[in-house]
């Protein structure tokens, strides 16, 4: 245990004087506006470094403060997003940024117990906020440090265990300097992504942490971070339909609750539909269809789901009454969109991609 922690507080030196040659210019790092961080962070929750840019730049020309967050209105805010995936992550930022703008006067708390009892923000995302723009010394323990310090330990522990990751949050609450906490939490972010990588060999020979690294000289990094294997996905079989009528799209509105709650989707029917089946599943009748026709199949990976599609373009004849799907209680919430307020008023999730494409 003693010689654990040892080592642990042996990181900070060479950590720090290789993050200040190596550290990555990144838009969130111009300055320690503590929301400009805030915001990063969440963007980088699930989402890598390079495909977050564009979308920061753009979220904060957007809100340039936490009051605009604070006032966005929800189409606005998650065509800001779309793409970006864990819609979630966008209406939680919204609603901490009420909660900053009426009781923090639009100021985030400089408190990572305050931080922490906002909307979607966990122990990592306060302790980066309150390490990086506020200078205090908590530790943020992303997947990311958790394979760094595993392997530098020589730690067994299966990091999708809660405890691995509590008992690193309080080991490294011990060591995290003082004079330079966020520096030194992002050094290891650094280290994780640009040497110790998740995925392939790590870069052993450039890595500063080599010296002190109980995985780097062995091969050992090969089986540490120990991790055990998820939980299988429960796989969802839909047919997408691209339902066009007078060059508009149909599309609906998902439940408040659940998967990509509230936000905007193409129709779909359960299970692999042909065009005739969908047809008859709408309760159209032939002649109110000019053109059926199958669409290429496409899969969406989320956290517990897997949808497997197939879709279908249905052009509705010009003679087919405007609301005859509107009517049929399939898709009760549904409505007919044109192209240009598909490309910039609506945000489609990522999962339909595919189909969005199609629709030209
Ligand atoms: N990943 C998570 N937080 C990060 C940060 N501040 N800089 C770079 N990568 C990160
Ligand atoms: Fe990772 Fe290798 Fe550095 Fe150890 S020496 S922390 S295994 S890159």
């Amino acid at each position: 245990m003693c010689e654990r922690m040892e080592r642990l507080r042996a990181l900070e030196k060479p950590l720090l004087s290789w993050y200040r040659r190596q550290a990555r210019e990144l838009p969130w790092r111009e300055n320690r506006d503590p929301y400009r961080i805030w915001v990063s962070e969440i963007m980088l929750q699930q989402t890598r470094v390079e495909a977050v840019k564009p979308y920061f730049e753009r979220f904060m020309d957007a809100f340039p403060q936490v009051k605009d967050l604070a006032e966005a209105e929800d189409d606005r805010l998650m065509k800001m997003w779309e793409g970006l995936g864990y819609y979630s992550r966008a209406r939680n930022l919204k609603a901490a940024a009420r909660i900053i703008v009426e009781k923090y006067g639009g100021c985030l708390p400089a408190s990572f117990e305050e931080l922490k009892e906002l909307p979607g923000i966990g122990s990592y995302t306060a302790g980066a906020v309150a390490s990086i723009a506020y200078g205090i010394p908590v530790p943020a323990v992303d997947g990311n440090v958790l394979r760094v310090i595993s392997r530098v330990l020589g730690d067994r522990e299966d990091i999708r265990r809660a405890s691995a990751r509590a008992r690193m949050e309080r080991e490294l609450g011990e060591v995290v300097p003082a004079s330079e906490p966020g520096a030194y939490n992002q050094g290891l972010f650094e280290v994780g992504a640009l040497v110790c990588v998740p995925g392939g060999e790590p870069k052993c020979g450039e890595c500063p942490l080599y010296d002190l690294c109980l995985s780097g000289r062995n091969g050992r990094w090969r089986e540490i971070p120990v991790k055990s294997p998820p939980k299988p996905k429960r796989v969802e079989e839909r047919t997408v339909l691209l339902i066009e009528k007078d060059g508009r799209i149909l599309i609906d509105r998902r439940p408040p609750k659940g998967l990509l709650a509230s936000l905007y989707e193409l129709p779909s029917v359960p299970g692999h539909m042909t065009p005739e089946e969908a047809v008859a599943y709408l309760g159209l009748s032939p002649a109110q269809v000019s053109r059926a026709e199958a669409l290429p199949s496409a899969r969406h990976v989320f956290s517990h789901v897997e949808w497997h599609m197939t879709g279908c373009r249905l052009v509705l004849s010009p003679e087919a009454p405007a609301d005859s799907l509107l009517d049929a209680s399939i898709f009760p919430g549904a409505f007919f969109a044109e192209r240009e307020e598909l490309a910039h008023t609506y945000a489609l999730p990522s999962a339909f991609a595919v189909y969005k494409r199609l629709i030209g």
